[in-house]
């Protein structure tokens, strides 16, 4: 099928989930610009239009989205996911440069700029709503590069965690297809995982066995609070991890039946990002 290139401001372009909407258009041949605080940092692909604009000062989205038809948006604007507060004068400025598709992708919260979008009938707009980011497991780097260990509490709750590439790949179809407007996607990846399931296709993948030290809940929420996360970000983990809900924990095949191909696996994102968890030199070999 020809599909005809389209133009897509993507916001979050710099983040998890942003590079892979980036990657995904780009693959597919459409047109990308990309939204930044900080142009210079922004470290895209050469044929991306990176533009500055902040999400907290709508103003700034007038000239990045000239000439767009399809909008990728994030729903915070700060530090720990502060929800933004201008979602009606973003879709004002999307309305008025003639914007057509939006997705937006949910925060696990309320957000106002999310209840602006699904309000908006005057464009398609996709809600992107993934469970847990296999990305997660980067967190884990340090302490297999440094240890071979991996110190996490709940090591026996099952996560349906989903490859960031599928969810700009869902997100790069609803900006550029029809069909997708008005639609929630729960975005999950193929298969339910344990903490110690992971942890082993991350050992296979760099080659060098990887121990889980189960933490206690109270040595857990200590290390969160040593981290600096602030009190409500530490019950939000807590009850995410401790009893996760059931849409964390329920595989859906919305990957594949938008994509046409099915979700990646943990064990191909593991492979992908096998560098980031090597032994260096000093650790020697197992
Ligand atoms: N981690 C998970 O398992 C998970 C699961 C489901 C949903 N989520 C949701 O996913 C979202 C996080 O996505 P992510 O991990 O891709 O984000 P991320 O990697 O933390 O990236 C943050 C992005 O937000 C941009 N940004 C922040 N404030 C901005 C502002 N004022 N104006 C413009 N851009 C701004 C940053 O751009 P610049 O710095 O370049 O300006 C950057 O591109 C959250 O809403 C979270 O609740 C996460």
């Amino acid at each position: 099928m020809t599909q005809t290139r389209k133009k897509i401001l993507v916001t979050g372009a710099t983040g998890t989930v942003g590079r892979q909407v980036v990657a995904e258009l780009l693959a597919r041949g459409h047109e990308v610009r990309a939204l930044t605080r900080d142009p210079a940092g922004a470290g895209l692909p050469g044929e991306v239009d990176v533009v500055r604009g902040d999400l907290t000062a709508p103003d700034s989205l007038v000239p990045a989205l000239e000439g767009v038809t399809g909008l990728h948006l994030i729903t915070f604007g700060g530090p720990y996911f502060a929800p933004l507060e201008t979602g009606p004068r973003v879709m004002e400025a999307a309305r008025t440069a003639g914007v057509r598709r939006v997705t937006v992708l949910h925060g696990g919260g309320p957000s106002p700029l999310e209840d602006a979008v699904r309000s908006d009938d005057g464009v398609d707009w996709t809600v992107l709503m993934p469970v847990e980011f296999m990305a997660n497991a980067l967190e884990w780097a340090d302490g297999i590069v440094a240890s071979d260990e991996v110190r996490e509490p709940f090591v026996s709750r099952l996560s349906a965690m989903v490859h960031e590439g599928d969810i700009g790949a869902v997100a790069a179809v609803a900006l550029t297809e029809e069909g997708h407007g008005g639609q929630e996607y729960v975005l999950t990846g193929p298969e339910l995982l344990t903490v110690g399931d992971k942890v082993a296709a991350i050992a296979a993948a760099r080659g060098r066995a990887v121990s889980l030290v189960e933490l206690t809940e109270e040595e857990a929420v200590a290390r969160w609070r040593a981290a600096g996360h602030p009190e409500d970000v530490i019950g939000f983990l807590l009850e995410a991890y401790g009893s996760t809900p059931e849409v964390g924990r329920t595989v859906v095949d919305t990957v594949e039946k938008v994509t046409g191909r099915p979700a990646r696996t943990f064990t191909q994102w593991a492979a992908e990002h096998a560098s980031a968890f090597a032994a260096t030199a000093a650790a020697g070999t197992a």
